[in-house]
């Protein structure tokens, strides 16, 4: 039997079919629910019981701890309804209106970007102009229905867009990353859902701290040429971070230097944790959050946006929040998951 699922303060309710997530529903019935990684993990999903019963579904006690959960914290990407239930949930506006599709593309371009980078340009065909939320994903469709999550590098249009770039890592022994991607061909085609993810710049005067790990600068990018257009950096201090290895690792760099270059308003502080003598690097040096820390030590009237690997991401939520007083409402992140990364906490 299923359950009706109510959402406050919106008001907004849905049928949910036992064992099903309550985020999948929600979506399927056309609500803006506020997600990411889809694995219990990253915490942008998470509501509040009002009433009714839920089962918490598989959810690391690293996520949800104790604490959190006697508070009625829930994963929608993991929990069922038990019973009809009322949940507190951050609707999103800002992504209304925008429509999920599965859609076949090709490959224009493949662009190795660094050693372990790879640029993907994908063309879509003429009639799919793709309508999207700079900060937003696609997730590829492989055979078997596999899927692999990737952000969109390119900013969007108000036309929509049918040429997309991602900007892919290659992960050791990954089956996407490495293995299909190494014996991928130009005009090949592909397939991809999307968008999805509910990573985007808020509307807000407050100061925006862009912080990006790798390949975490693709969303980076279409956001900030989507700021860039609309004039909202004259307006609303922004900065970006970008943290790598090696300076080879900063595979855009000099896209980056010319937004600051070009823009007084705009800050750009790339970062290396691992320079050597060959980087010939006279920039900053360290962990990008702790770079973001030294600038910036009170951290309380800022908004953070954080995307790369999950480590990073759970050092800037951590110190971000413990250190610098920045309000948890005021951190939004992608955590780049990786099949490793769910297994080290299943
Ligand atoms: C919201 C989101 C956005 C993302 N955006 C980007 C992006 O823009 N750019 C980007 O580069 N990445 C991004 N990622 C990561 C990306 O989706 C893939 O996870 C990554 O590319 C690896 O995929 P793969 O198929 O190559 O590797 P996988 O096959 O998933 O393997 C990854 C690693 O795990 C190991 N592994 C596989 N199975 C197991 C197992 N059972 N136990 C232990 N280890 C295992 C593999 O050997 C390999 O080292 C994003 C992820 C998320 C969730
Ligand atoms: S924890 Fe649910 S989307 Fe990441």
């Amino acid at each position: 039997m299923s359950h009706l699922v109510t959402l406050q303060p919106s008001g907004h309710n849905f049928q949910v079919e036992p064992g099903e997530s309550i985020l999948r529903a929600g979506l399927a019935a056309g609500f803006a629910l506020p997600f990411s990684c889809k694995q219990g993990v990253c915490r942008t999903c998470r509501g509040k019981l009002v009433s009714g019963q839920v089962d918490l579904g598989d959810v690391h006690p690293a996520y949800l701890n104790e604490a959190d959960r006697a508070a009625g914290y829930v994963h929608l990407c993991q929990a069922s309804a038990l019973s009809d239930v009322t949940l507190d949930v951050k609707e999103l506006e800002g992504l209304a209106g925008v429509t999920v599709k599965k859609v076949p593309c090709r490959i224009a371009k493949i662009e190795r970007a660094a050693p372990d980078v790879v640029i993907l340009h994908l063309r879509l065909p003429m009639n799919e102009n793709m309508m999207f939320v700079a900060g937003q994903h696609v997730e590829f469709i492989l055979p078997g229905d596999v899927r692999r999550t990737y952000s969109i590098a390119t900013k969007p249009s108000v036309d929509g867009v049918c040429a997309l770039e991602v900007h892919i890592r290659q992960v050791p022994g990954g089956l996407f990353s490495e293995q299909m991607l190494n014996a991928m061909k130009e005009r090949e085609l592909m397939k991809f859902e999307g968008p999805l993810g509910s990573f985007h710049l808020r509307d807000s005067d407050r100061p925006a701290v862009l912080i990006a790990g790798g390949t975490g600068f693709a969303p980076m990018k279409s956001m900030l040429e989507h700021v860039f257009e609309r004039g909202v950096h004259k307006r609303r201090a922004v900065s970006l971070y970008w943290g790598a290895r090696t300076r080879k690792d900063l595979y855009q760099l000099e896209v980056a230097e010319r937004w600051a270059a070009e823009r007084p308003e705009f800050r750009f502080v790339p970062v290396l944790s691992q320079a050597t003598a060959d980087c010939g690097w006279s920039g900053r040096e360290g962990l990008v959050h702790e770079a973001v820390l030294q600038d910036l030590p009170n951290l309380a009237g800022v908004e953070i946006y954080a995307c790369g690997a999950p480590g990073m991401i759970d050092a800037c939520r951590r110190d971000f929040i413990g250190l610098a007083g920045l309000p948890d409402a005021s951190f939004f992140a992608d955590a780049f998951l990786t099949r490793a990364d769910r297994a080290v906490t299943a």
